[in-house]
């Protein structure tokens, strides 16, 4: 019997040697001194052996299993030590390694430019109006006969604006104006507005010119509005816009639906009013046009011009934007080249 127990011992030993890491320990521990291992069915069965030799058995094999334990949980304690500094080696994370690229989004510059304008006017008290108010493709009678554009305008002409297959009165709009004529429709004076939005002209591409574009339309019509307000709120406008520095100038100039209309300009960016390309060699460049809503208008939409007045401008997004940055090209917005995009 004592052979057997030193037997087992022997044999635990060279398990507890050979064991690799504290898995294989865990494994030797539980082949010697679980509840079913050999040398417990030893002490089970101490009642059935010879009293005399109890003792002695009894204790050889306390001795050898607590032998075991201390060992088992010596090489335990190494394995610990080794396999913890391993794990932690394996998951130290290396603060100065840089991080995954991920690109933000960015808001484009048009529609930058184009929350913005809309900003600066409803802190001068207009709203932004809906939508479904303006449409991108649109009936003629909106898009000129209501605006008072006759029939035979040359702004009409197929070289300026493209007509639609739905329909012969369908083209896509020219300008936003449209807005204003479907807001009067919809509701009673006062009003004041402003409509931003996409407008489309049958023209041949260039670094100044698109065949799509942007505007942002604007309408007050209420009892007693003169030139006088359309003045003060465009230079407003300007001052906000621009900032003081930059030289304007109101410029004469006639719209069917106008009456009087003014242009205003801006001093050219690119050459500082000496004259160059992009200013057509003037100086200037030409940023919205407005003027006194034309009586013809509001009694196409049924506001009695005897006691109504208003004032509207329409003003190019792109323009507005290009002279802001110091942009040559208005193609530049339209091509998703990151490069340029990322600037803003
Ligand atoms: N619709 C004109 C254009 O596209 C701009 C314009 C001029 C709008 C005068 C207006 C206005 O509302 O009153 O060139």
């Amino acid at each position: 019997m004592e052979e057997k127990i030193l037997k087992i011992k022997e044999n635990a030993l060279v398990d507890i040697e050979k064991a690799q890491n504290s898995k294989e320990l865990e494994e030797v521990k539980n082949k010697y001194l679980s509840r079913q291992s050999e040398l417990n069915n030893f002490k089970k069965s101490l009642k059935d052996i010879e009293p005399s030799l109890r003792p002695k058995i009894g204790s050889l094999t306390n001795e050898v299993s607590k032998y075991l334990e201390e060992k088992i949980n010596e090489k335990y304690n190494e394995f610990y030590k080794s396999e913890l500094n391993a794990k932690l080696n394996s998951e130290k994370i290396d603060v100065t390694l840089d991080s995954a690229y991920i690109p933000f989004g960015k808001v484009h510059p048009l529609s930058a430019t184009i929350n913005e304008i809309v900003e600066i006017f409803e802190h001068l008290g207009f709203s932004l109006i809906e939508n479904k108010l303006s449409p991108e493709v649109e009936l003629e009678k909106y898009n000129f006969d209501l605006l008072n554009v006759p029939k035979e305008h040359p702004a009409r002409d197929v070289q300026d604006t493209y007509y639609s297959y739905a329909g012969e009165n369908v083209v896509l709009r020219s300008h936003t104006s449209n807005a204003q004529i479907r807001q009067m429709q919809n509701s009673h004076p006062p009003i004041k507005i402003v409509s931003p939005g996409r407008v489309y002209r049958n023209e041949s591409v260039s670094a100044r010119k698109n065949n799509l574009f942007h505007q942002v339309e604007g309408l007050y019509v209420d009892k007693g509005v003169t030139f006088a307000h359309l003045k003060g709120v465009l230079n407003e406008f300007i001052r906000l816009y621009f900032g003081s520095a930059r030289p304007t100038r109101f410029r004469n100039s006639f719209f069917p639906f106008t009456e009087p209309s003014a242009e205003i300009d801006v001093q050219c960016i690119v050459c500082q009013g000496k004259g160059c390309s992009t200013c057509s060699g003037s100086g200037w460049l030409e940023i919205l046009g407005s003027g006194m809503v034309d009586p013809n208008v509001l009694k196409g939409v049924g506001i009695d011009p005897e006691i109504y007045s208003g004032f509207a401008f329409g003003m190019g997004v792109e323009r507005l934007a290009m002279l802001k940055y110091a942009i040559d090209d208005i193609r530049l917005f339209f091509n998703n080249d990151e490069r340029f995009l990322k600037q803003f």
